[in-house]
């Protein structure tokens, strides 16, 4: 089922460069908090992908029973859009987590491996057509929709793109807002929708557990109307709205019970409705 696939040529260089099953070179790495940081690396020529979509990513390891090299792969959405020629990914760092203790190290020139077989629910083929589409994120939760946010199907298709973000402090925010910030400029998605397109947009970024200009987990800001009247739009209505959810598992399950008493049903890449939703993390 895995595929190995050396991507370096053993004949381009005199130098005997070592070579990794699905390999891919880093280009950039930002960090942002102690647990917060995004990077991005070549892309595979073979890869397509759908915006929102996760693909497997990893690094090497070494086997402590057998002493082999092995990969040590973990699901990643890819944070950037269909049309970059590079690749992006947003990830937490965990102390003590297997891939992330090492992944948080990586440096421009570094390979990591990347298994190009794209999936993933949070794509605008599982969607029935709409007038407003919300994004619902939680921590990591934004990177789907940091490539779907730079996707041109997502101003073709919608009147309204609404994001909301709920962290526990103020830090973490920083990479998703920078996405927002940098779609002004983007020079794709003004020439493909048009100057201006970003107006479209409501970003609602909110902590739970540090001041900042919103607080307060986005469900209970819904349920007591707060949201919908700080951003000027009525609750979710099955016929106009559309719903992608990615976050905690807590989140999904709460968010998704709310949506459902809105009226919107759950959806699949196979039988389109009107929301969607992925997990950003296992547990
Ligand atoms: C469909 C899918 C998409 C994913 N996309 C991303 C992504 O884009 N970016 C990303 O950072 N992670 C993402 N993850 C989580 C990722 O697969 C790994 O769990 C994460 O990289 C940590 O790996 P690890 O081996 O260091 O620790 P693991 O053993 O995998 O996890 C250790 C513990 O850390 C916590 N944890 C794991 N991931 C996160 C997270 N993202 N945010 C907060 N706490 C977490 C959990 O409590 C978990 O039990 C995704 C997971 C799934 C299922
Ligand atoms: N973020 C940190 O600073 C931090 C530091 C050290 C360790 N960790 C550990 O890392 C893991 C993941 O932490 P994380 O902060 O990335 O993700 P998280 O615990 O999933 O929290 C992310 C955001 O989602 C909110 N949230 C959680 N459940 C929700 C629900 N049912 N409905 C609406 N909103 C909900 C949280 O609000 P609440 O704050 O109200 O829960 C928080 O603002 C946790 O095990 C945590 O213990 C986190």
């Amino acid at each position: 089922m895995t595929e190995h696939r050396p991507v370096t040529e053993a004949t381009a260089s005199p130098v005997k460069v070592p070579t990794l099953p699905d390999a891919q070179t880093v280009t950039e790495v930002q960090h942002y908090t102690d647990r917060l940081f995004s990077f991005r690396c070549t892309r595979p020529a073979s890869l397509r992908f759908r915006s929102g979509e996760f693909v497997m990513i990893g690094l090497m390891q070494t086997d402590p029973k057998t002493g082999k090299e092995k990969p040590l792969l973990r699901a990643y959405s890819i944070a950037s859009p269909s049309w970059d020629e590079e690749l992006e990914f947003y990830s937490i760092k965990v102390p003590d987590g297997p891939l992330t203790s090492r992944l948080q190290h990586i440096e421009p020139g570094d390979q990591i491996i990347l298994r190009p077989k794209p999936v993933g629910t949070l794509v605008h083929d599982a969607l029935l057509p709409g007038k407003r589409i919300w994004f619902f994120a939680t921590g990591t939760g934004f990177a789907p929709f940091a490539s779907l946010l730079r996707e041109p199907q997502t101003y073709s298709d919608y009147d309204e793109v609404i994001i909301t973000h709920t962290c526990r402090e103020a830090g973490e925010l920083t990479y998703g807002a920078g996405i927002i910030d940098n779609l002004k400029d983007d020079e794709l998605l003004n020439e493909v929708i048009g100057e201006g397109f970003w107006k479209k947009i409501k970003y609602y970024p909110t902590t739970t557990r540090e001041e900042s200009p919103k607080m307060g987990r986005i469900t209970d800001l819904m349920r007591s109307g707060e949201a919908f009247e700080d951003l000027g739009v009525p609750p979710l209505n099955p016929e106009t709205d559309r719903a992608m959810i990615c976050g905690n598992l807590a989140f999904n399950l709460e968010l998704k019970e709310m949506l459902e008493e809105y009226g919107l049903e759950e959806g699949a890449n196979s039988d389109p409705k009107t929301y969607v939703v992925e997990k950003a993390f296992l547990d």
